[in-house]
């Protein structure tokens, strides 16, 4: 399989992690290609390092590539090993690690100078507070100063419960809903508060 692998191929891998683990895999369909544009639409050539979290057959991958990121200026994060051997053959320059995004901290992935952008496919709807809670510290403990993590959900909310977004001191901002996706999916772009930022209760 390449980048240009067939949907049909891209539908059974996925169907098939999601046989797997559906909890872990969170829908039982890739992202479909608006989506992709919309969640990487703040991303370029010139933004630096990119991770992404939870990259399944690679559809936001793609997108990424497509905006210009370099293939060695790309990390992809993915669970299942399965998946992480599908994205080694599709793409063959991109450095692929199959762990939890749980232990990011420890992966010792990046130097000091960190990433300038994470695009995460995890399903943290499915997930249990604490592991979102260690999955965002790890991740903001990468990101550059002004970085984001653009998130996309399957509901008009920001997906990260607010006990996190404040205990992490975080914001969240709306940017794109995807209308021809399945399911409808809204993009949220989550950043650290500035010094001003109102805390909310
Ligand atoms: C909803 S799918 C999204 C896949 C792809 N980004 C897309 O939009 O089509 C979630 C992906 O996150 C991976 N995943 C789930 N939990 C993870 C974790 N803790 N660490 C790394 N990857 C994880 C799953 O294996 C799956 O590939």
């Amino acid at each position: 399989m390449n980048s240009e692998s067939t949907p049909v191929c891209e539908f059974t891998a996925f169907a098939k992690a999601w046989l797997r683990a559906p909890l872990k895999v969170g829908s039982i369909v890739p992202s479909g290609p608006v989506l992709a544009k919309a969640i990487t639409s703040e991303i370029t050539a010139s933004t630096g390092p990119v991770l992404e979290l939870g990259p399944g057959t690679g559809v936001f991958t793609k997108a990424l590539l497509a905006r210009g990121v370099a293939a060695e200026n790309l990390t992809l994060l993915e669970y299942d090993p399965k998946l992480a051997k599908l994205l080694s053959a599709r793409f063959p320059n991109v450095r692929i690690v199959s762990a939890c995004a749980t232990k990011l901290s420890s992966l010792g992935l990046f130097d000091e100078s960190g990433v300038a952008a994470i695009v995460s496919g995890l399903p943290l709807l499915s997930m249990p507070q604490n592991v979102i809670h260690s999955i965002l510290k790890g991740s903001f403990e990468q990101l550059r100063e002004g970085g984001a993590i653009y998130q996309f959900t399957y509901r008009p909310l920001c997906p990260v419960p607010r006990k996190v977004m404040n205990d992490l001191d975080l914001k969240s901002v709306c940017t794109s809903f995807s209308m021809r996706n399945l399911p409808p999916a809204w993009v949220f772009a989550i950043r650290k508060r500035g010094p001003h930022s109102e805390v909310r209760a």
